[in-house]
């Protein structure tokens, strides 16, 4: 079995520098030598320097859409890019990057998968803000309107049509979620367990929960995006939005296991890993994590 990794150094899609290292960092602490000793051969898509070079010279707002082009231009080559990985019958790993390119590699996979594809969305936020109710216009809060068609995208983003079906998304780890995206939450009745819900009825009920609501028989297609701020800051400190209160790290590591165990893990996002913020330390200790969460995902056993 192939695993198909996407480094994606972007930035774009929120206002601090440094995400866009999260890739290269996973990579020098030796993410591939790791995935590759589980048994996996690696194939690596080609040119990620190019996000950085993409950058268009003037990219003025779009409403309050911040970096409109830059972030449409990054997201629809991550969708070739995951796109290409998953026809081979990859593994698809994109290893972000802030969380904006989620609405590329959805993209891509759902263009192999169709909307079988489940998407299981890891966070402390809700990311489904359109280019209307977003108060902060960066486009990371934004993915999943695009990909599940709560808003109609306007250029540049009319190249993404509503490809995952709302009843195929459910949410773990929420707590900071906006007034706006609750109300959306709501009119389009969106599964969501937050850290209330991993409080009273443990992480391995809330998996199973929000397994059996996406996928009953455990036959279709997962995406998995994972935002490395849906763990505690305690753990994971080198994040751009950290909220306190988040999932422990056994919690985390708990959610990728089950869902290897599913066997149906098509394609995995592992994004906001943020090597700038914060000291040595944490940042060793965020890198680290992402790099473990990634190996669980792919099935990696305590025994
Ligand atoms: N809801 C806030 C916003 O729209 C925060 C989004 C944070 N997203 C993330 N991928 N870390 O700006
Ligand atoms: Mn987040
Ligand atoms: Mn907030
Ligand atoms: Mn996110």
């Amino acid at each position: 079995k192939t695993v198909g990794i996407t480094c994606v150094p972007f930035s774009g899609g929120q206002p601090k520098g440094g995400v866009d290292d999260g890739p290269v960092e996973m990579m020098r602490f030796g993410v591939l030598d790791q995935i590759q000793d589980m048994g996996y051969n690696i194939e690596l898509s080609d040119g990620m320097d190019k996000y950085q070079t993409m950058k268009p010279a003037d990219d003025p707002p779009i409403g309050k859409m911040k970096n409109p082009r830059y972030v449409s231009m990054a997201a629809r080559r991550v969708a070739e890019q995951v796109r290409a990985q998953c026809e081979k019958g990859n593994i698809a790993v994109t290893l972000g990057g802030d969380h904006s390119i989620g609405m590329g590699t959805l993209v891509g996979s759902s263009s192999v998968y169709g909307d079988d594809l489940c998407v299981i969305w890891v966070d402390a936020h809700a990311d489904i803000n359109t280019p209307d109710t977003t108060e902060s216009g960066n486009l990371h809060g934004c993915p999943l309107s695009f990909v599940l068609g709560i808003c109609d995208a306007e250029s540049p983003f009319d190249w993404i049509k509503p490809c995952i079906r709302k009843d195929r998304l459910v949410y773990i780890g929420l707590r900071d979620v906006d007034a706006t995206e609750k109300a959306i939450l709501r009119k389009h009745n969106i599964k969501a367990f937050s850290m209330h819900d991993v409080d009273r009825h443990g992480i391995g009920k809330v998996v199973e929960m929000a397994l059996d609501h996406v996928n009953k028989d455990r036959t279709l297609p997962v995406h998995m995006s994972f935002d490395v701020d849906a763990l505690d800051p305690s753990v994971a400190p080198a994040t751009g939005t950290p909220v306190r209160g988040g999932l422990t790290f056994r919690e985390g590591h708990y959610i990728c296991e089950a869902v290897a165990e599913t066997g149906c893990l098509v394609s995995l996002d592992l994004v906001e890993v943020n090597p700038a913020l914060g000291d040595p330390e944490s940042l060793r200790q965020t890198v680290a994590v992402g790099c473990s969460l990634v190996r669980c995902s792919l099935g990696e056993s305590l025994l």
